[in-house]
Parts: structure tokens; sequence; C-alpha cells
């Protein structure tokens, strides 16, 4: 399973990248809107999008914000020249799946985002998406079963050998991550504390700590 971090904070991404199992970078408007505040300027988004592109070796998405058809291929068409590894994020909409065909037929590789239904991922992956992005804690979050909706996405593209990679997105949690490896989806993007929980266990460190403490006494007895 491929791990991505879910920031355009750099100093996350450096700090995920460090760790060396860092495959990728998913941005969104609202990540940039976040790593700017943070940043205290507005951050220019081609030229930062590039500065990630740099920092890691993996796929690194940045967002489309038209909502129709020449202005999604207009902005993808300036998004995917920044560096070989961005790959533009087009949302589940009309305009979006014409959009992922003509854009595949261009070369340029592209993230279907916003997804909620497996006919949604059903028609991205015809149309040619690269990735698939269902948001599992939004569906969650409306007490609906988002692990469910993953399922049936990796069972649908697994039935017809579809080449689209399933991103598991808007993961909140460690069991986001259990599941959907379980499942068999091919990438999980999650923010970069989620990324440090999957590292933890009380049983470790009480292990490691009673280590320590019997090679102390064993070192001086
Ligand atoms: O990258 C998109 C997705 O991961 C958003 O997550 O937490 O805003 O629902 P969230």
């Amino acid at each position: 399973m491929k791990f991505f971090v879910d920031t355009a904070n750099l100093d996350e991404i450096r700090e995920a990248n460090d760790m060396g199992v860092l495959d990728g970078v998913t941005t969104n408007p609202s990540l940039m809107k976040k790593a700017s505040e943070k940043a205290g300027v507005k951050l220019d988004f081609h030229d930062h999008i590039g500065r990630i592109a740099e920092l890691v070796q993996g796929d690194v998405s940045a967002e489309v914000t038209a909502v129709d058809f020449d202005g999604i291929m207009s902005e993808a068409r300036s998004l995917a020249p920044i560096a070989p590894n961005v790959v533009v994020k087009v949302p589940l909409i009309l305009d979006g799946i014409k959009a992922i065909k003509a854009l595949k037929e261009e070369g340029i590789r592209v993230n279907c985002t916003l997804c909620f239904s497996p006919t949604q991922a059903l028609i991205a992956a015809k149309a040619g998406a690269a990735y698939i992005s269902p948001f599992l804690g939004r569906v969650d979050d409306i007490s609906s079963d988002g692990m469910k909706l993953l399922e049936e996405i990796v069972t649908i593209y697994g039935n017809y050998d579809l080449d689209t990679e399933v991103l598991a997105a808007s993961i909140r949690h460690p069991m986001h991550v259990v599941e959907a490896a379980m499942m068999g989806a091919h990438v999980a993007t999650m923010p970069l504390g989620v990324i440090k929980k999957l590292i933890m266990h009380p049983l470790t460190d009480t292990g490691l700590r009673r280590f320590l403490a019997d090679w102390e006494v064993y070192q001086t007895g």
C-alpha cells in the first residue's frame, strides 16, 4: 500500500518524507488555504506545487477549481507541466468526467476527487482516471459507512481489472488505514498525525522501557 500525506504544509511534507515511507502528496484548495494561513502569506499555488513536487519523489495531486469542461482543461494544462510527478485533481462531476477522458488522451494523469458512490468510481475509471479518491471520513461524518463504499469500489475494480488506483482519502484514524489495507486499496492519503499514529503502540513503549532498564542493571550489576 502506498502512503500519501494529505497536506500542503511543506514542514509536514518534509517530516513525512524524512520517515522514508512517503509515496506521494495530496493537496486540495482547503489545504492550500490552511498552508497559506500557517505561512502568514498567500502562497502562489503553482510555485507551491512546484516546491512540493521537488521535495518528494512520488505523485503530487494539485486540484483544479474550474467546474466547466474548458476551465478544467485549461487549469489542468497549466498544472501538469509544473513537474512530471504532478497529477491533476478533478472533481467527480459531468464536466470533470469528460475532462478526465480528454486529459488522458493528452497524457495528463488525473486523480478524480470527491467520490462518494461506487457508480461515480466506476465512471471515473471508465473515463481513464489514474486515481479515484473516495472520501471515507466524510461518508462516516453523515452516519453512513465509508469503508463499505471503499470495499464496493475495490470489488468492482477487481471484477473488471480496471487500471485506476483506489486512493482512500479523508482518512481520520489508523483503523481506516488498516481496513483500507485489508481491502487492498492501492493508496491511503492521510494527515501527518495519522501517519505518526501508525507507528505507536503502548506495549512497544513499555517493552522498550523494560529492555533499557534491564540493560542498565546488566551493565552495572
Ligand atoms: O484530500 C482530500 C481528503 O483527504 C479530505 O479529507 O479530512 O477534509 O475530509 P477531509
